[in-house]
């Protein structure tokens, strides 16, 4: 498609000799005699460039320069003025002109002018483009969910998007904590600045600081030159701080000093330099039980957590695993160029059922996986590759302390003991057997065997008879 450009020039002649220089690129031009049919032209149809001569009737070139610039400063606009009057040309400049080309025209400068300018033209409208694809992206409409869940959590997000306030996402793995942080950054008024994120618990201690906050030259062996630290980089836009219960007492510190102040130094340098930056923080650690503990510092935790966000575990609000299912079912025949398959009601039933300890990035990773399986219209039961999680190994002095609290009380009864464990096992099991029986560190004809002998039914309620 031809790039449009308008002409702006009161001589006709001069309009002519502009398009024949420049009549063998795949430009089409539209042509105004006076300052007010340029701006007229510009307000009804978008181009890729602008040609203004400073000297028109009408607005003068200056003022239509300045009139296209309010209105979309991104548009290149090239200057044409008289030889002699330079001075003209650099008060152009200053007000935003790409360029300026001096009359009589030379057709090598003008050409090239024009070529560099509809450069950054085209430069311009891709990132404009893939900044729109972006936003998109993290639109809270494509936080799928219609569960009263993430209802609220989507109601917290778009009221603090319009606040600067620091924000805690916490939550299990998955569970979409990167994804509503993005979100609240893309619907904020910084959404035109970065979003940078920094996982602290990739970093070794040592190198997070600098990764920060920048280093200059010299600062420790191997800083050869000074580095930009990630509160620079991010500044005017949002700082993503993943996994923040990993950080180092060390670094917690200096963060904290960082965002009392709202100021910080690079390592090795002596200039105080302002932070412009969103904090979002998000982990999926209790931090109150780590303050508890000493690993987290107290005073960082109450800093960082002014508006808390916690994301749910999908077992929490089962109601949204068909929607969040289908919508993955599309996106990945999409992305595959295929015809949407349907998930038949026994798949959805299993899916619905599941544990799904590894939440939505486990139910997206299994509808992925079944996309590749399945080649018809249908995605069946045996397309879903579930893992059962086994038990977690228990941490043997929380065991130690349950027992003790267990004894120390005047003893237990071994047998209620028994049959309150293999009740609860069950119940977070869905009753499903085999899945209570690995919680539980049994095969699953043991578990049917005590199941039996406890006088429990196969949902672990007693038998009546
Ligand atoms: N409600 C949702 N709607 C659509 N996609 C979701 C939703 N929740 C999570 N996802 C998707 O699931 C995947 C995991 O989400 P994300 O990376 O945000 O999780 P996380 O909580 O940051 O996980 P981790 O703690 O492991 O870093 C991503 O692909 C994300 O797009
Ligand atoms: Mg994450």
């Amino acid at each position: 498609m031809p790039s449009k450009v308008l002409i702006a020039e009161d001589e006709a002649r001069m309009r002519e000799v502009i398009i024949m220089l420049l009549s063998d690129m795949p430009l089409e031009f539209v042509e105004a005699a006076d300052g007010r049919q340029a701006i007229d032209a510009f307000d009804q149809e978008t181009f890729s460039l602008v040609i203004t001569d400073l000297k028109l009737p009408g607005p003068n070139g200056m003022e239509v320069l300045k009139a296209i610039k309010a209105k979309d400063p991104e548009v290149p606009v090239i200057v044409n003025t008289a030889f002699g009057s330079i001075d003209n040309a650099v008060k152009a400049i200053r007000a935003g002109a790409f360029d300026y080309v001096t009359k009589p025209f030379k057709e090598e400068r003008l050409r090239g002018c024009v070529e560099k300018a509809l450069q950054l033209s085209r430069l311009t409208s891709q990132v404009r483009y893939l900044r729109q694809e972006i936003e998109s992206e993290y639109h809270f409409d494509k936080i799928i969910g219609h569960s009263p869940q993430i209802c609220d959590i989507l109601r917290l997000a778009g009221e603090v998007a319009r606040t600067d306030a620091t924000v805690l996402v916490t939550g299990e793995s998955g569970t979409g904590k990167e994804l509503i942080s993005r979100a609240i950054h893309f619907n904020s008024e910084r959404a035109d600045g970065p979003f940078q994120p920094v996982n602290c618990a990739a970093i070794p201690a040592t190198l997070l600081e600098a990764e920060l906050f920048g280093h200059e030259q010299g600062a420790f062996t191997g800083a050869v030159r000074r580095q930009t630290g990630k509160f620079e980089i991010s500044s005017g836009g949002t700082l993503f701080l993943d996994e923040i219960g990993d950080m180092s007492l060390d670094v917690q510190a200096k963060l904290l000093r960082v965002l009392e102040d709202c100021t910080f130094q690079r390592l090795g340098g002596s200039k105080f330099i302002r932070a412009d930056v969103r904090i979002i923080a998000a982990t999926n650690k209790d931090l109150m039980t780590m303050v508890h503990k000493g690993q987290f510092r107290q005073d960082l935790y109450y800093r960082i957590n002014v508006f808390p966000i916690a994301m749910p575990p999908l077992r929490e609000h089962r109601d949204d695993i068909a929607l969040l299912a289908d919508a993955f079912v599309a996106k990945f025949s999409h992305a595959l160029g295929r015809k949407t398959p349907q998930l038949t009601a026994t798949a959805l039933q299993r899916l619905t059922a599941h544990c799904w300890t590894g939440n939505v990035r486990e139910l997206k990773n299994v509808i992925e996986r079944a996309m590749i399986l399945c080649r018809g219209s249908q995605i069946t039961s045996k397309h879903l590759v579930l893992h059962e999680p086994d038990a977690p190994p228990l941490d043997k002095a929380d065991l130690d302390k349950v027992v003790a609290v267990l004894m120390d009380n005047g003893g237990i009864n071994l047998a209620d003991l028994e049959i309150r464990l293999v009740k609860r096992a069950m119940q977070l099991a869905d009753n499903n057997v085999s899945r209570a029986a690995r919680l539980l560190g049994l095969t699953r004809p043991t578990l049917r065997y005590r199941l039996e002998k406890l006088g429990l039914d196969g949902a672990g309620q007693p038998v009546r008879s």
